[in-house]
């Protein structure tokens, strides 16, 4: 009888209709940077506080299929002692981790970085296994600049997501390989087009390099959008301009492609999203997300660390999580 391997066994799992992934990966420093814009204080109970607001909202499993934890979070525990993770496996939803480490500048450059966490790499995805995580993060980014991205920056990075998801596959985990391309800056859609196009490009080169198989990662790509500061384009555009640039590089065996949100409102995410998924409709791989600040930024907003706003974020948590499930099916509303 036929049966799937646990990889793609968990691959089905994260791309469920009507779900995505929660990013609630950020480091320590940068939940830092999200909690002083509100006010709150970077301590370790506030971050835990924060976490258990996310993953005890009632029925969030009903568009969340998986959630990317950080070293600190896989760890922790709500307040009255159970580990998030046994929280989030009893709602049935996949436990992914981040295992990079963080971005360092490369080659003393100063607008270009190289991602951190190679080395010790497959011991640390051997412990997250045990721990009960079945997906894992790498995240590298590259800047739009005059000689940015440059040609070494590019393929030590991709090279470096490449190593990641062998070693991931090894462990039998699935790899969520993340190029991606920064938002910063003032050019036009089509400079981020090319600058795309190049990042995935170097991106299958090297997955092939090392015998990855496109069947066996998910990747999880920035839109095609115009520089923060650049002229803004319409989000037929952004969907067109999206899913042409990925039709001439993706391969057809890639199950599924999750978006980062990036910067962008929880209201241009869920939008663009939407028109990617209806431009896109005829492509061969299944369209997500698998946000971060577009899931979280109302949420946070609300709860600003006072108690009795706890349920209130977590109402604005779920309903976000609801409506980029729409957005994903192509069934979003504005309200
Ligand atoms: O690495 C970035 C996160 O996984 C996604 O966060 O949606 O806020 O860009 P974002």
């Amino acid at each position: 009888m036929f049966s799937f391997s646990p990889v793609l066994k968990t691959i089905k799992q994260i791309l469920t209709p009507h779900k995505g992934i929660l990013a609630a990966d950020e480091t320590p420093a940068t939940l830092g940077k999200r909690f002083a814009a509100v006010g709150i204080e970077n301590t370790v109970e506030n971050r835990r506080a924060y976490r258990e607001i996310l993953f005890t909202t009632p029925n969030i499993e009903n568009y969340i299929s998986g959630v990317i934890l950080q070293d600190e979070t896989i760890r922790q525990t709500t307040s009255g002692g159970l580990f998030f993770r046994d929280i989030l496996q009893k709602k049935g939803i996949v436990l992914g981790i981040k295992v990079d480490q963080g971005l360092a500048p490369f080659n003393n450059s100063t607008n270009e970085k190289i991602t951190q966490g190679i080395e010790g790499l497959d011991r640390r995805l051997e412990e997250y296994y045990s721990m009960g995580a079945r997906f894992a993060k790498w995240r590298a980014v590259f800047a739009i600049g005059t000689s940015t991205p440059s040609k070494e920056c590019l393929a030590a990075n991709t090279h470096l997501l490449a190593v990641f998801a062998k070693l991931c596959l090894k462990r039998s985990m699935v790899p969520i390989v993340e190029p991606e391309v920064l938002q910063d800056g003032d050019h036009d859609i089509n400079v981020t087009f090319e600058t795309t196009k190049k990042v995935l490009t170097s991106v299958f080169l090297a997955l092939a390099d090392e015998g990855v198989s496109a069947k066996k990662i998910i990747l999880k790509p920035n839109m095609v959008v115009p520089g923060e500061n650049g002229p803004v384009v319409l989000p037929e555009v952004v969907a067109e301009k999206t899913v042409e640039c990925f039709k001439t590089i993706i391969p057809e065996s890639l199950p599924g492609i999750v978006f980062l949100s990036g910067g962008q409102s929880e209201e241009a995410a869920c939008i663009n999203l939407q028109a990617i998924v209806q431009y896109g409709k005829q492509c061969p791989w299944q369209w997500s997300f698998s946000f971060g600040r577009a899931l979280q930024n109302s949420a946070l907003q609300t709860w600003a660390g006072k108690k009795e706003q706890v349920d209130g974020a977590q109402a604005l948590f779920l309903r976000r999580a609801m409506m980029t499930s729409d957005a994903k099916e192509g069934e979003y509303q504005t309200f």
